[in-house]
Protein backbone atom coordinates (compact mmCIF):
# COMPACT_ATOMS: atom_id res chain seq x y z
CA UNK A 1 0.00 0.00 0.00
CA UNK A 2 0.99 3.67 -0.25
CA UNK A 3 2.69 5.31 2.48
CA UNK A 4 0.57 7.05 4.55
CA UNK A 5 1.04 10.29 6.01
CA UNK A 6 2.00 9.92 9.43
CA UNK A 7 -0.16 10.92 11.47
CA UNK A 8 -3.40 8.62 9.52
CA UNK A 9 -3.69 5.14 10.79
CA UNK A 10 -5.80 2.64 8.24
CA UNK A 11 -8.67 3.33 10.68
CA UNK A 12 -8.69 7.15 10.21
CA UNK A 13 -9.09 6.60 6.50
CA UNK A 14 -12.14 6.69 4.56
CA UNK A 15 -13.78 4.66 1.57
CA UNK A 16 -14.66 5.88 -1.97
CA UNK A 17 -18.11 4.82 -0.47
CA UNK A 18 -18.03 7.46 2.34
CA UNK A 19 -16.69 10.16 0.11
CA UNK A 20 -19.54 12.59 -1.38
CA UNK A 21 -20.81 12.26 -4.92
CA UNK A 22 -24.21 12.50 -7.76
CA UNK A 23 -26.83 9.97 -6.16
CA UNK A 24 -27.51 7.23 -8.62
CA UNK A 25 -30.18 4.22 -9.26
CA UNK A 26 -29.88 1.38 -7.66
CA UNK A 27 -28.28 -1.39 -9.63
CA UNK A 28 -27.05 1.09 -12.70
CA UNK A 29 -25.56 3.54 -10.18
CA UNK A 30 -24.91 6.54 -12.26
CA UNK A 31 -23.97 5.35 -15.75
CA UNK A 32 -26.89 7.15 -17.28
CA UNK A 33 -25.77 9.93 -16.01
CA UNK A 34 -22.46 9.83 -17.94
CA UNK A 35 -23.23 12.12 -21.33
CA UNK A 36 -19.74 10.43 -22.71
CA UNK A 37 -19.81 13.27 -25.50
CA UNK A 38 -19.45 15.93 -22.71
CA UNK A 39 -17.98 14.07 -20.18
CA UNK A 40 -15.40 16.43 -18.89
CA UNK A 41 -18.53 18.56 -18.31
CA UNK A 42 -20.33 15.99 -16.05
CA UNK A 43 -17.08 15.43 -14.30
CA UNK A 44 -16.70 18.87 -13.10
CA UNK A 45 -19.82 19.69 -12.71
CA UNK A 46 -19.54 16.83 -10.06
CA UNK A 47 -16.81 18.59 -8.64
CA UNK A 48 -18.68 21.80 -8.44
CA UNK A 49 -21.49 20.46 -6.36
CA UNK A 50 -19.79 17.81 -4.27
CA UNK A 51 -16.39 18.86 -3.90
CA UNK A 52 -12.83 18.18 -5.60
CA UNK A 53 -12.58 14.80 -3.96
CA UNK A 54 -15.54 13.00 -5.09
CA UNK A 55 -16.79 9.89 -5.95
CA UNK A 56 -19.50 8.31 -8.13
CA UNK A 57 -20.46 4.18 -9.33
CA UNK A 58 -21.19 2.47 -12.32
CA UNK A 59 -23.08 -0.76 -11.57
CA UNK A 60 -20.81 -2.33 -8.86
CA UNK A 61 -17.95 -0.03 -9.77
CA UNK A 62 -17.25 2.92 -7.85
CA UNK A 63 -14.88 5.84 -9.46
CA UNK A 64 -12.96 8.43 -7.96
CA UNK A 65 -12.51 12.28 -9.03
CA UNK A 66 -9.38 14.08 -8.04
CA UNK A 67 -9.38 17.79 -8.20
CA UNK A 68 -8.09 18.69 -5.08
CA UNK A 69 -4.76 20.43 -6.18
CA UNK A 70 -1.98 18.33 -4.20
CA UNK A 71 -3.67 15.09 -4.10
CA UNK A 72 -3.81 15.50 -7.89
CA UNK A 73 -0.06 16.25 -8.51
CA UNK A 74 0.84 13.30 -6.56
CA UNK A 75 -1.50 10.85 -8.52
CA UNK A 76 0.51 12.01 -11.77
CA UNK A 77 3.71 11.88 -9.87
CA UNK A 78 3.46 8.36 -8.83
CA UNK A 79 3.62 6.63 -11.62
CA UNK A 80 3.79 4.06 -13.36
CA UNK A 81 4.71 2.21 -9.53
CA UNK A 82 0.92 3.42 -8.19
CA UNK A 83 -1.17 4.72 -10.68
CA UNK A 84 -1.84 3.93 -14.09
CA UNK A 85 -3.68 4.51 -17.70
CA UNK A 86 -7.00 2.36 -17.40
CA UNK A 87 -5.94 -1.25 -18.08
CA UNK A 88 -8.83 -0.98 -21.25
CA UNK A 89 -6.46 1.26 -22.73
CA UNK A 90 -3.76 -1.32 -22.96
CA UNK A 91 -5.95 -3.89 -23.57
CA UNK A 92 -7.28 -2.38 -26.33
CA UNK A 93 -4.46 -0.83 -27.80
CA UNK A 94 -2.82 -4.10 -27.74
CA UNK A 95 -5.76 -5.44 -29.74
CA UNK A 96 -5.65 -3.24 -32.44
CA UNK A 97 -1.35 -3.35 -32.60
CA UNK A 98 -1.04 0.15 -31.52
CA UNK A 99 0.38 -0.52 -27.93
CA UNK A 100 2.79 2.19 -27.66
CA UNK A 101 4.42 4.60 -25.36
CA UNK A 102 0.71 5.91 -24.54
CA UNK A 103 -0.44 2.67 -23.46
CA UNK A 104 2.30 0.53 -22.11
CA UNK A 105 2.78 0.52 -18.32
CA UNK A 106 5.57 -0.57 -15.61
CA UNK A 107 8.82 -2.06 -17.01
CA UNK A 108 7.61 -2.24 -20.58
CA UNK A 109 6.75 1.49 -20.13
CA UNK A 110 9.63 2.68 -18.88
CA UNK A 111 11.98 0.75 -21.43
CA UNK A 112 9.38 2.60 -24.37
CA UNK A 113 9.72 5.74 -22.76
CA UNK A 114 13.92 5.56 -22.44
CA UNK A 115 14.15 4.41 -26.46
CA UNK A 116 11.24 7.19 -27.99
CA UNK A 117 11.90 10.26 -25.52
CA UNK A 118 15.47 11.17 -27.64
CA UNK A 119 13.34 11.13 -30.81
CA UNK A 120 11.88 14.53 -29.50
CA UNK A 121 15.36 16.16 -29.25
CA UNK A 122 14.96 19.79 -29.84
CA UNK A 123 17.47 19.07 -32.53
CA UNK A 124 15.33 16.45 -34.59
CA UNK A 125 12.30 19.56 -33.76
CA UNK A 126 14.60 21.73 -35.93
CA UNK A 127 15.73 19.45 -38.35
CA UNK A 128 11.68 19.03 -39.12
CA UNK A 129 11.30 22.96 -39.26
CA UNK A 130 11.48 23.73 -42.83
CA UNK A 131 8.95 21.43 -43.64
CA UNK A 132 6.41 22.79 -41.16
CA UNK A 133 7.07 26.08 -42.95
CA UNK A 134 6.14 24.57 -46.65
CA UNK A 135 3.08 23.34 -44.57
CA UNK A 136 1.91 26.23 -43.04
CA UNK A 137 2.41 28.40 -46.28
CA UNK A 138 0.11 25.77 -47.91
CA UNK A 139 -2.86 26.00 -44.90
CA UNK A 140 -2.09 30.04 -46.02
CA UNK A 141 -3.24 30.22 -49.11
CA UNK A 142 -5.82 27.98 -48.69
CA UNK A 143 -7.35 30.23 -45.95
CA UNK A 144 -6.83 32.68 -48.24
CA UNK A 145 -8.96 31.30 -50.30
CA UNK A 146 -11.58 31.01 -48.25
CA UNK A 147 -11.40 34.14 -46.60
CA UNK A 148 -12.32 35.59 -49.92
CA UNK A 149 -15.32 34.35 -50.19
CA UNK A 150 -16.33 36.50 -47.10
CA UNK A 151 -18.05 33.57 -45.33
CA UNK A 152 -17.82 32.45 -41.82
CA UNK A 153 -14.60 29.68 -42.17
CA UNK A 154 -14.69 25.86 -40.35
CA UNK A 155 -10.80 26.29 -39.35
CA UNK A 156 -11.25 23.09 -37.17
CA UNK A 157 -11.95 20.86 -40.42
CA UNK A 158 -8.55 22.92 -42.09
CA UNK A 159 -6.66 22.77 -39.14
CA UNK A 160 -7.70 18.78 -38.65
CA UNK A 161 -6.04 18.44 -41.69
CA UNK A 162 -2.99 20.98 -40.79
CA UNK A 163 -1.82 18.55 -38.04
CA UNK A 164 -1.99 15.06 -40.17
CA UNK A 165 0.17 16.54 -42.29
CA UNK A 166 2.48 17.78 -39.89
CA UNK A 167 2.24 14.47 -37.99
CA UNK A 168 3.17 12.67 -40.81
CA UNK A 169 6.00 14.63 -41.68
CA UNK A 170 7.88 15.11 -38.88
CA UNK A 171 7.31 11.58 -37.61
CA UNK A 172 8.06 9.71 -41.11
CA UNK A 173 8.60 11.82 -43.53
CA UNK A 174 5.85 11.09 -45.74
CA UNK A 175 3.97 14.30 -47.45
CA UNK A 176 0.25 13.28 -47.35
CA UNK A 177 -1.13 17.17 -48.12
CA UNK A 178 -4.47 16.28 -46.95
CA UNK A 179 -4.64 20.30 -46.89
CA UNK A 180 -4.79 19.95 -50.65
CA UNK A 181 -5.94 16.64 -51.64
CA UNK A 182 -8.08 16.11 -48.85
CA UNK A 183 -7.56 12.85 -46.79
CA UNK A 184 -5.61 10.65 -48.37
CA UNK A 185 -5.91 6.87 -47.93
CA UNK A 186 -3.98 6.50 -44.63
CA UNK A 187 -5.78 9.33 -42.96
CA UNK A 188 -9.35 7.72 -43.66
CA UNK A 189 -8.41 4.76 -42.31
CA UNK A 190 -7.33 6.93 -39.03
CA UNK A 191 -10.56 8.31 -38.65
CA UNK A 192 -12.26 4.87 -38.78
CA UNK A 193 -9.81 3.61 -35.98
CA UNK A 194 -9.41 6.49 -33.66
CA UNK A 195 -13.23 7.07 -32.82
CA UNK A 196 -13.30 2.87 -32.56
CA UNK A 197 -10.38 3.04 -30.00
CA UNK A 198 -12.41 5.51 -27.64
CA UNK A 199 -15.73 3.65 -28.01
CA UNK A 200 -14.17 0.34 -26.82
CA UNK A 201 -12.20 1.72 -24.11
CA UNK A 202 -14.80 3.37 -22.27
CA UNK A 203 -17.17 0.19 -23.54
CA UNK A 204 -18.97 -1.29 -20.14
CA UNK A 205 -18.42 -4.85 -21.95
CA UNK A 206 -15.75 -5.95 -24.64
CA UNK A 207 -18.71 -7.33 -26.35
CA UNK A 208 -16.44 -7.07 -29.72
CA UNK A 209 -14.64 -10.38 -28.76
CA UNK A 210 -17.79 -12.29 -28.87
CA UNK A 211 -19.69 -10.55 -31.87
CA UNK A 212 -17.92 -8.36 -34.10
CA UNK A 213 -20.61 -5.42 -35.14
CA UNK A 214 -20.15 -4.08 -39.06
CA UNK A 215 -18.21 -1.10 -37.51
CA UNK A 216 -16.20 -3.47 -36.02
CA UNK A 217 -15.26 -5.01 -39.18
CA UNK A 218 -14.64 -2.11 -40.61
CA UNK A 219 -12.05 -1.11 -37.77
CA UNK A 220 -10.41 -4.62 -38.35
CA UNK A 221 -10.46 -3.53 -42.48
CA UNK A 222 -8.86 -0.34 -41.39
CA UNK A 223 -6.33 -1.59 -38.93
CA UNK A 224 -5.36 -4.11 -41.72
CA UNK A 225 -4.88 -1.54 -44.36
CA UNK A 226 -3.03 0.92 -42.32
CA UNK A 227 -0.66 -1.81 -41.14
CA UNK A 228 0.32 -2.09 -44.66
CA UNK A 229 1.09 1.02 -45.53
CA UNK A 230 3.11 1.68 -42.58
CA UNK A 231 4.86 -1.07 -42.33
CA UNK A 232 7.16 -0.95 -45.69
CA UNK A 233 7.68 2.84 -43.98
CA UNK A 234 9.42 1.53 -40.76
CA UNK A 235 11.47 -0.83 -43.32
CA UNK A 236 12.42 1.52 -45.41
CA UNK A 237 13.58 4.12 -42.85
CA UNK A 238 15.56 0.70 -41.00
CA UNK A 239 16.87 0.10 -43.76
CA UNK A 240 17.74 3.70 -44.63
CA UNK A 241 19.49 3.81 -41.27
CA UNK A 242 21.26 0.86 -41.38
CA UNK A 243 23.37 2.21 -44.58
CA UNK A 244 23.88 5.57 -42.85
CA UNK A 245 25.81 4.16 -39.68
CA UNK A 246 27.35 1.71 -42.04
CA UNK A 247 28.41 5.08 -44.26
CA UNK A 248 29.91 6.37 -40.99
CA UNK A 249 31.69 3.22 -39.87
CA UNK A 250 33.12 3.11 -43.57
CA UNK A 251 33.66 6.80 -43.54
CA UNK A 252 33.98 9.03 -40.19
CA UNK A 253 31.85 11.98 -40.62
CA UNK A 254 29.48 10.93 -42.99
CA UNK A 255 26.42 13.72 -42.59
CA UNK A 256 24.21 12.33 -39.70
CA UNK A 257 20.88 14.76 -41.20
CA UNK A 258 19.46 11.58 -42.61
CA UNK A 259 20.11 9.30 -40.02
CA UNK A 260 17.80 11.34 -37.86
CA UNK A 261 15.55 12.95 -40.99
CA UNK A 262 12.33 11.63 -38.80
CA UNK A 263 10.83 10.81 -35.53
CA UNK A 264 10.83 7.45 -36.86
CA UNK A 265 14.56 7.35 -37.88
CA UNK A 266 15.58 9.25 -34.77
CA UNK A 267 13.50 6.11 -32.40
CA UNK A 268 14.95 3.70 -34.28
CA UNK A 269 18.62 5.50 -34.10
CA UNK A 270 17.54 5.44 -30.32
CA UNK A 271 16.66 2.13 -29.88
CA UNK A 272 19.60 0.72 -31.49
CA UNK A 273 21.89 3.04 -29.33
CA UNK A 274 20.20 1.78 -26.42
CA UNK A 275 21.53 -1.36 -26.93
CA UNK A 276 24.84 -0.97 -25.86
CA UNK A 277 23.35 -0.24 -22.87
CA UNK A 278 21.80 -3.66 -22.25
CA UNK A 279 18.21 -2.27 -22.81
CA UNK A 280 16.21 -4.30 -25.54
CA UNK A 281 15.64 -2.37 -28.38
CA UNK A 282 12.45 -1.98 -29.84
CA UNK A 283 10.97 -4.70 -32.26
CA UNK A 284 9.49 -3.78 -35.51
CA UNK A 285 6.24 -4.56 -33.71
CA UNK A 286 6.88 -1.87 -31.43
CA UNK A 287 8.12 0.67 -33.43
CA UNK A 288 4.88 0.67 -35.55
CA UNK A 289 2.44 0.69 -32.85
CA UNK A 290 4.76 3.85 -31.83
CA UNK A 291 3.69 5.71 -35.44
CA UNK A 292 0.39 4.80 -34.05
CA UNK A 293 0.53 6.23 -31.14
CA UNK A 294 2.55 9.45 -32.31
CA UNK A 295 -0.03 9.84 -35.18
CA UNK A 296 -3.34 9.47 -32.41
CA UNK A 297 -1.61 11.25 -29.79
CA UNK A 298 -0.37 14.44 -31.93
CA UNK A 299 -2.99 14.98 -34.16
CA UNK A 300 -6.18 15.54 -32.90
CA UNK A 301 -5.18 17.63 -29.68
CA UNK A 302 -2.78 19.71 -31.13
CA UNK A 303 -5.30 20.85 -34.38
CA UNK A 304 -7.81 21.02 -31.36
CA UNK A 305 -5.57 23.91 -29.26
CA UNK A 306 -5.25 25.39 -32.76
CA UNK A 307 -8.83 25.85 -33.02
CA UNK A 308 -9.36 27.59 -29.64
CA UNK A 309 -6.48 30.03 -30.49
CA UNK A 310 -8.46 31.61 -33.49
CA UNK A 311 -11.54 31.74 -31.20
CA UNK A 312 -10.13 33.27 -28.42
CA UNK A 313 -7.49 35.90 -30.75
CA UNK A 314 -10.44 36.30 -33.04
CA UNK A 315 -13.28 37.07 -30.01
CA UNK A 316 -10.02 39.71 -27.85
CA UNK A 317 -8.94 42.13 -29.94
CA UNK A 318 -6.39 43.57 -27.93
CA UNK A 319 -4.41 40.32 -27.24
CA UNK A 320 -4.86 39.99 -31.66
CA UNK A 321 -2.81 43.40 -31.90
CA UNK A 322 -0.44 42.58 -29.38
CA UNK A 323 0.45 39.13 -31.38
CA UNK A 324 0.05 40.41 -34.58
CA UNK A 325 2.93 43.79 -33.32
CA UNK A 326 4.88 40.83 -32.49
CA UNK A 327 5.00 38.51 -35.50
CA UNK A 328 5.17 41.55 -38.00
CA UNK A 329 8.48 42.01 -35.81
CA UNK A 330 9.50 38.81 -35.92
CA UNK A 331 8.43 36.85 -39.12
CA UNK A 332 9.56 40.33 -41.08
CA UNK A 333 9.15 39.76 -44.81
CA UNK A 334 8.64 36.19 -44.28
CA UNK A 335 4.98 34.76 -44.76
CA UNK A 336 6.22 32.23 -41.70
CA UNK A 337 8.38 32.01 -38.73
CA UNK A 338 11.96 32.30 -40.61
CA UNK A 339 14.24 30.72 -38.40
CA UNK A 340 13.34 27.66 -35.50
CA UNK A 341 15.67 29.67 -32.85
CA UNK A 342 13.15 32.74 -33.88
CA UNK A 343 10.43 30.64 -31.93
CA UNK A 344 11.09 32.15 -28.50
CA UNK A 345 10.84 35.34 -29.80
CA UNK A 346 6.97 34.69 -29.55
CA UNK A 347 6.67 35.71 -26.25
CA UNK A 348 2.78 37.00 -26.47
CA UNK A 349 1.93 34.07 -28.63
CA UNK A 350 3.31 31.67 -26.76
CA UNK A 351 1.19 33.14 -23.79
CA UNK A 352 -1.97 33.06 -25.75
CA UNK A 353 -0.95 29.31 -26.38
CA UNK A 354 -0.72 28.63 -22.65
CA UNK A 355 -3.38 30.64 -21.97
CA UNK A 356 -5.53 28.73 -24.57
CA UNK A 357 -4.58 25.45 -23.00
CA UNK A 358 -5.02 26.90 -19.65
CA UNK A 359 -8.91 27.42 -20.51
CA UNK A 360 -9.47 24.96 -22.89
CA UNK A 361 -7.14 22.01 -22.64
CA UNK A 362 -7.98 19.26 -25.26
CA UNK A 363 -7.50 16.80 -21.99
CA UNK A 364 -9.06 18.54 -19.46
CA UNK A 365 -8.84 15.30 -17.26
CA UNK A 366 -6.50 12.65 -17.38
CA UNK A 367 -7.80 9.17 -16.90
CA UNK A 368 -5.80 6.91 -14.32
CA UNK A 369 -6.44 3.76 -12.54
CA UNK A 370 -4.83 2.26 -9.63
CA UNK A 371 -2.06 0.18 -10.30
CA UNK A 372 -2.13 -1.11 -6.70
CA UNK A 373 -3.99 -0.22 -3.06
CA UNK A 374 -3.04 3.45 -3.05
CA UNK A 375 -3.95 6.67 -0.49
CA UNK A 376 -5.23 9.89 -1.77
CA UNK A 377 -5.36 12.17 0.79
CA UNK A 378 -7.36 10.65 3.50
CA UNK A 379 -9.06 8.21 1.12
CA UNK A 380 -8.21 4.31 1.01
CA UNK A 381 -8.42 3.48 -3.10
CA UNK A 382 -8.22 -0.09 -3.55
CA UNK A 383 -6.14 -1.34 -6.60
CA UNK A 384 -8.16 -1.27 -9.92
CA UNK A 385 -9.50 2.08 -8.98
CA UNK A 386 -10.61 3.98 -11.88
CA UNK A 387 -9.24 7.45 -11.17
CA UNK A 388 -10.04 10.82 -12.93
CA UNK A 389 -7.62 13.30 -12.24
CA UNK A 390 -9.10 16.85 -13.45
CA UNK A 391 -6.54 19.04 -14.66
CA UNK A 392 -8.51 21.66 -16.17
CA UNK A 393 -10.44 22.23 -12.79
CA UNK A 394 -6.79 23.22 -10.93
CA UNK A 395 -6.08 25.61 -13.79
CA UNK A 396 -9.54 27.60 -12.99
CA UNK A 397 -8.95 27.86 -9.40
CA UNK A 398 -8.74 31.35 -8.36
CA UNK A 399 -6.21 31.45 -6.01
CA UNK A 400 -3.82 30.05 -8.69
CA UNK A 401 -5.65 32.29 -11.95
CA UNK A 402 -7.52 35.51 -10.57
CA UNK A 403 -10.65 35.62 -12.66
CA UNK A 404 -9.90 32.26 -14.14
CA UNK A 405 -12.60 32.61 -16.74
CA UNK A 406 -11.01 35.13 -18.32
CA UNK A 407 -9.05 35.12 -20.90
CA UNK A 408 -5.46 37.22 -20.42
CA UNK A 409 -1.94 36.91 -21.99
CA UNK A 410 -0.39 39.26 -18.86
CA UNK A 411 -0.39 36.40 -16.55
CA UNK A 412 1.89 34.43 -18.63
CA UNK A 413 3.98 37.78 -19.24
CA UNK A 414 5.45 38.45 -16.23
CA UNK A 415 9.01 39.41 -16.13
CA UNK A 416 9.51 37.36 -13.00
CA UNK A 417 10.27 34.07 -14.64
CA UNK A 418 9.35 33.14 -11.03
CA UNK A 419 5.61 33.64 -11.53
CA UNK A 420 5.41 32.04 -15.15
CA UNK A 421 7.03 28.91 -12.93
CA UNK A 422 4.40 28.91 -10.62
CA UNK A 423 1.68 29.14 -13.71
CA UNK A 424 3.02 26.33 -15.20
CA UNK A 425 2.71 24.27 -12.18
CA UNK A 426 -0.91 24.82 -11.72
CA UNK A 427 -2.04 24.56 -15.27
CA UNK A 428 -0.89 21.09 -16.38
CA UNK A 429 -2.84 20.51 -19.87
CA UNK A 430 -0.06 17.86 -20.74
CA UNK A 431 -0.17 16.23 -17.60
CA UNK A 432 2.98 16.19 -15.16
CA UNK A 433 5.10 13.80 -13.96
CA UNK A 434 7.43 11.05 -14.97
CA UNK A 435 4.57 10.32 -18.10
CA UNK A 436 4.16 13.86 -19.39
CA UNK A 437 3.77 14.57 -22.71
CA UNK A 438 7.13 14.47 -24.47
CA UNK A 439 5.31 16.14 -27.87
CA UNK A 440 4.72 19.60 -25.90
CA UNK A 441 7.70 20.92 -27.15
CA UNK A 442 6.29 20.20 -30.70
CA UNK A 443 2.86 21.40 -29.81
CA UNK A 444 3.79 24.74 -28.95
CA UNK A 445 6.04 24.95 -31.93
CA UNK A 446 3.13 24.18 -34.05
CA UNK A 447 1.27 26.47 -32.00
CA UNK A 448 3.53 29.50 -32.61
CA UNK A 449 4.30 28.93 -36.43
CA UNK A 450 0.51 29.12 -37.49
CA UNK A 451 -0.23 31.78 -35.44
CA UNK A 452 1.95 33.83 -36.44
CA UNK A 453 1.41 33.09 -39.44
CA UNK A 454 -2.19 33.50 -39.53
CA UNK A 455 -2.47 36.94 -37.93
CA UNK A 456 0.66 38.26 -39.80
CA UNK A 457 -1.86 37.62 -42.77
CA UNK A 458 -5.19 38.07 -41.47
CA UNK A 459 -7.46 39.65 -39.39
CA UNK A 460 -9.77 37.75 -37.16
CA UNK A 461 -13.32 37.87 -36.05
CA UNK A 462 -16.06 36.24 -34.46
CA UNK A 463 -19.57 35.90 -36.87
CA UNK A 464 -21.99 38.03 -34.55
CA UNK A 465 -24.11 35.82 -31.92
CA UNK A 466 -21.60 32.80 -32.01
CA UNK A 467 -22.11 30.29 -29.52
CA UNK A 468 -18.77 27.93 -29.31
CA UNK A 469 -19.51 24.75 -27.55
CA UNK A 470 -17.33 21.77 -26.39
CA UNK A 471 -17.35 18.39 -27.19
CA UNK A 472 -15.62 15.52 -25.70
CA UNK A 473 -14.60 13.10 -29.26
CA UNK A 474 -10.71 11.90 -27.85
CA UNK A 475 -10.08 15.42 -27.42
CA UNK A 476 -11.98 18.36 -26.55
CA UNK A 477 -12.72 20.54 -29.09
CA UNK A 478 -14.76 23.18 -29.73
CA UNK A 479 -18.31 22.84 -31.08
CA UNK A 480 -19.93 25.02 -33.86
CA UNK A 481 -16.87 27.33 -34.24
CA UNK A 482 -16.51 29.79 -37.26
CA UNK A 483 -14.41 32.19 -37.47
CA UNK A 484 -14.69 35.26 -40.12
CA UNK A 485 -10.48 36.20 -41.63
CA UNK A 486 -9.66 39.52 -43.71
CA UNK A 487 -6.65 39.51 -45.45
CA UNK A 488 -4.72 42.31 -44.16
CA UNK A 489 -3.83 45.15 -47.09
C1 LIG B 1 -1.58 20.60 -27.53
C2 LIG B 1 -1.28 19.36 -27.85
C3 LIG B 1 -1.16 18.23 -26.86
C4 LIG B 1 -1.74 18.08 -25.63
C5 LIG B 1 -2.66 19.05 -24.90
C6 LIG B 1 -1.29 16.81 -25.11
C7 LIG B 1 -1.65 16.31 -23.88
C8 LIG B 1 -1.20 15.11 -23.37
C9 LIG B 1 -1.56 14.59 -22.08
C10 LIG B 1 -2.49 15.25 -21.07
C11 LIG B 1 -0.92 13.41 -21.92
C12 LIG B 1 -0.99 12.50 -20.69
C13 LIG B 1 0.09 12.96 -19.74
C14 LIG B 1 0.07 12.25 -18.42
O1 LIG B 1 -0.39 11.11 -18.33
O2 LIG B 1 0.54 12.88 -17.42
C15 LIG B 1 -0.14 13.17 -23.12
C16 LIG B 1 0.64 12.05 -23.32
C17 LIG B 1 1.30 11.79 -24.51
N1 LIG B 1 1.39 12.63 -25.60
FE1 LIG B 1 0.58 14.46 -25.78
N2 LIG B 1 -0.47 16.23 -26.03
C18 LIG B 1 -0.35 17.06 -27.11
C19 LIG B 1 0.42 16.85 -28.24
C20 LIG B 1 1.20 15.75 -28.48
C21 LIG B 1 2.02 15.55 -29.63
C22 LIG B 1 2.21 16.57 -30.76
C23 LIG B 1 2.58 14.30 -29.53
C24 LIG B 1 3.52 13.57 -30.43
C25 LIG B 1 4.19 14.04 -31.38
C26 LIG B 1 2.14 13.74 -28.28
C27 LIG B 1 2.50 12.49 -27.80
C28 LIG B 1 2.14 11.99 -26.56
C29 LIG B 1 2.54 10.67 -26.08
C30 LIG B 1 3.38 9.64 -26.85
C31 LIG B 1 2.02 10.56 -24.79
C32 LIG B 1 2.17 9.36 -23.83
C33 LIG B 1 3.38 9.59 -22.90
C34 LIG B 1 3.56 8.50 -21.85
O3 LIG B 1 2.58 7.90 -21.45
O4 LIG B 1 4.71 8.28 -21.45
N3 LIG B 1 1.30 14.64 -27.67
N4 LIG B 1 -0.32 14.23 -23.98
Amino acid sequence: MAELAPTKTSASLRSLAALPGPPGLPLLGNLLQLDLEHLHLVLERWCEQYGDLCSFRIGPTRLLIVAEPEALRRVLLDRPERFRRLHTMEEVARELGMHGLFSAEGDDWKRQRKLILPAFKEENLARAFPVLGTITERLLTLLSREAARGEPIDVLHHLMRYTVDIMAAVAFGRDMNTLERGADELQRHFETIFPMLLRRVNAPFPYWRYLKLPVDRALDRAIMSAREILTPVVDQARSELAKTNQARSELAGANPETAHRTLLHAMLAAADDTMADGVAKLTNEEILANVFTLLLAGEDTTANTLAWMFYFLAGHGDAQAKVRAEADSVLGASPTLPRFEDAPKLRALGAAAHETLRLKSPAPFVSLEAASDAVIADVHVPKGTPVFVMTRRVAMRPDNFAEPERFQLERWLADDAGVTRDKLRASLPFGAGPRVCPGRQLALLECGLLLSAVVKRFELSLPAGLVVGERFDFAMEPEGLRVLLRERS
